[in-house]
């Protein structure tokens, strides 16, 4: 099954119309270059957990921006935006974290305890996607936490199949309020099975970007009141989490390329044991090996084993390019998860 790559609007720089998949993977895999390189203010203190409300003013998160949307065989489109347009459009003034400079003057796409690669879709992300088409999963009635989300598109996914809830989690706060709440918003208008598309395949072009188009009061709409937004180290997110009352806990964890660095196993392993519902499923959609920072399957497979609270299963492997895997985590049947 092909996925297909929509541009809503042309980019002036020449950005093709219809990139093909495998290039457009490519370009992902060659950019995504990891640096340890951390600054010492970085890696000095954990980045506190807070919750983000999509704001009253949600257009102006759109202006300038340009929204594609990826397709494949029967998920419903999901809309998000460019990243490259968001990176060059977005200025200094709504990134207080100053990811984005740091990352251009690091020519580097992750720096460890500072920006954890969220800006980015990274190539995972469509291999879970692709797997929960190819096994038509509907998420009705679920709650569920995309952990690590970044742009999120799988939470979004979860969003427009049915569940009850859908948390988004990302490291950075500028990713959270500058990424994945606009593409949150821009999923949650109207019944969106084609209504764009038709319009598209007969040449009836708004003048309007299609991002703003789409995001009239979408804050009214029921979906996005389903949504809940937080950015912070899982250290912190974690204590967040269980201050709740009741602490959620998720049917389906999704976690997409969160186990590049071994430093954060304990606190990630921690979250899945502590917020997964009894019957819950945590799908990781990882490398085999993530070159320059060490993590990878395998590492992480020996880190669930010795803990021996989740049992491991490999829902599908990706051979071509880099090794990438899908697999699921579920409780052994003697865990019962911890409430506090
Ligand atoms: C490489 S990005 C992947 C983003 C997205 N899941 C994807 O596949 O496109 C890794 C994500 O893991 C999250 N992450 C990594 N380490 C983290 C930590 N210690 N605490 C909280 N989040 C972390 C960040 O939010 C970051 O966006």
């Amino acid at each position: 099954m092909a996925f297909s790559f929509n541009f809503d609007l042309q980019i002036k720089t020449g950005e093709p119309d219809n990139e093909d998949t495998t290039q457009k993977e490519q370009a992902h895999e060659a950019k995504q270059v990891i640096s340890t390189d951390t600054t010492k203010e970085g890696t000095e203190k954990v980045k506190a957990a807070k919750e983000h409300s999509p704001p009253l003013d949600y257009q102006s998160l759109l202006e300038n921006t340009v929204c594609e949307t990826f397709s494949l065989g029967t998920l419903p489109p999901i809309h998000y935006l460019n990243e490259s347009v968001f990176e060059q459009t977005a200025s200094e003034l709504i990134d207080s974290e100053k990811i984005l400079s740091q990352t251009a003057a690091q020519h580097t796409d992750l720096i460890s305890g500072v920006y954890e690669g969220g800006l980015k879709i990274w190539e995972c992300t469509y291999d879970l996607l692709e797997y929960l088409e190819s096994e038509g999963e509907v998420f009705s009635g679920k709650r569920v936490l995309d952990l690590g989300c970044g742009a999120g598109l799988l939470g979004i996914l979860a969003l427009k199949r049915g569940a009850r809830e859908v948390h988004f989690q990302d490291y950075n706060s500028t990713v959270i309020e500058r990424l994945t709440v606009p593409n949150a918003l821009l999923n949650c208008e109207g019944d969106d099975d084609g209504d764009e598309h038709d319009h598209e395949k007969e040449g009836e072009k708004d003048s309007s970007p299609l991002a703003k188009r789409r995001a009239t009061d979408p804050l009214q709409h029921a979906k996005i009141a389903k949504c809940r937004f937080f950015s912070g180290d899982w250290t912190s997110f974690l204590p967040l989490m269980l201050r709740s009352d009741p602490p959620p806990k998720y049917d389906l964890i999704f976690t997409s390329e969160t186990i590049y660095n071994t430093a954060y196993y304990s606190a990630l392993h921690e979250v899945f044991h502590r917020l997964l519902a009894q019957d819950g499923l945590v799908y990781l959609a990882i490398k085999a090996h993530y070159f320059g920072v060490g993590g990878g399957l395998y590492l992480f497979q020996s880190f669930v084993e010795e803990k021996d609270i989740f049992k491991m299963k490999c829902l599908k492997n990706v051979e071509h390019g880099l090794q990438r895997h899908v697999v699921s985590l579920s409780f052994k049947k003697s865990e019962k998860p911890t409430n506090v």
